[in-house]
């Protein structure tokens, strides 16, 4: 059987992850949670646990994390549950933007992010910056818009559950990686990311500012809108 899209989608993004940590074992990684990257993490999982992949000198770097919950998986449970268990990343190299008041300086102490992969909301956000944020915006707090929290709730017992608040990197802080991949997976991305390349003004889709980054990857499940201006 010829492997699903989604597969094809998952693999790339794993062999760039794990390519880089093979060339640079303390690479800094920004991470995204959600559905799109699951099988990716399940791959690089599956790599690590057969000792293909050595993240005793790396550090990652969550994209973002709810605030104020009150029910459902925080993103850090997240990404220990679908990747870093499976690792020998150590655990004070796992970095979550709650538990941090200046992020980005933590970052920027490390070297800087080598691979950032972000997914896609469907209103265009990337990590939890929503609509409207300002490119020169760093890690901060922001107020989940009712498209997001209702995009997330599967993830709680009910919508209710879902926290108002976040925490994000923010515009700069993803621009500021060496290198961006952009996952994208499901029919309804596609039309976001054909308007991300098409916008001047990006104040109203955030998926927009990494298309300021002319050498951004773009990995995705169906045939990507590519858009010279
Ligand atoms: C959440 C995360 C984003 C992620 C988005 C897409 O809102 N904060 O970082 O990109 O979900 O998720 P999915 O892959 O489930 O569509």
């Amino acid at each position: 059987m010829p492997e699903s899209k989604y597969e094809q989608m998952s693999l790339k993004a794993a062999q760039a992850v794990a390519e880089q940590l093979k060339a640079k074992p303390n690479s800094c990684f920004g991470l995204p949670t959600g559905r799109t990257p699951v099988r990716m993490y399940e791959l690089l999982s599956e790599w690590s646990a057969r000792g293909e992949l050595d993240w005793s000198q790396a550090c990652c770097f969550g994209l973002d994390e709810y605030l104020e919950m009150t029910g459902g998986e925080s993103y850090a449970a997240f990404l220990e549950k679908h990747l870093y268990s499976s690792t020998n990343l150590p655990n004070t190299s796992r970095y979550t933007p709650a538990d941090c008041d200046n992020y980005d300086e933590l970052i920027a102490s490390h070297g800087g992010l080598d691979i950032t992969l972000i997914g896609v909301g469907v209103n265009g956000h990337i990590a939890f910056n929503e609509p409207g944020t300002f490119q020169a915006s760093w890690t901060h707090c922001v107020w989940l818009t009712e498209s997001t929290r209702r995009a997330n709730a599967e993830f709680f017992d009910s919508l209710q559950q879902v926290p108002y608040k976040a925490v994000t990197m923010g515009i700069q802080t993803i621009l500021s990686s060496r290198k961006i991949i952009v996952l994208a997976s499901g029919e309804a991305k596609k039309s976001v990311l054909l308007k991300a390349q098409q916008l001047d003004d990006c104040s109203d889709l955030p998926l927009c500012w990494a298309f300021q980054r002319p050498d951004i990857q773009v990995l995705a499940d169906f045939d990507v809108p590519t858009v010279r201006k």
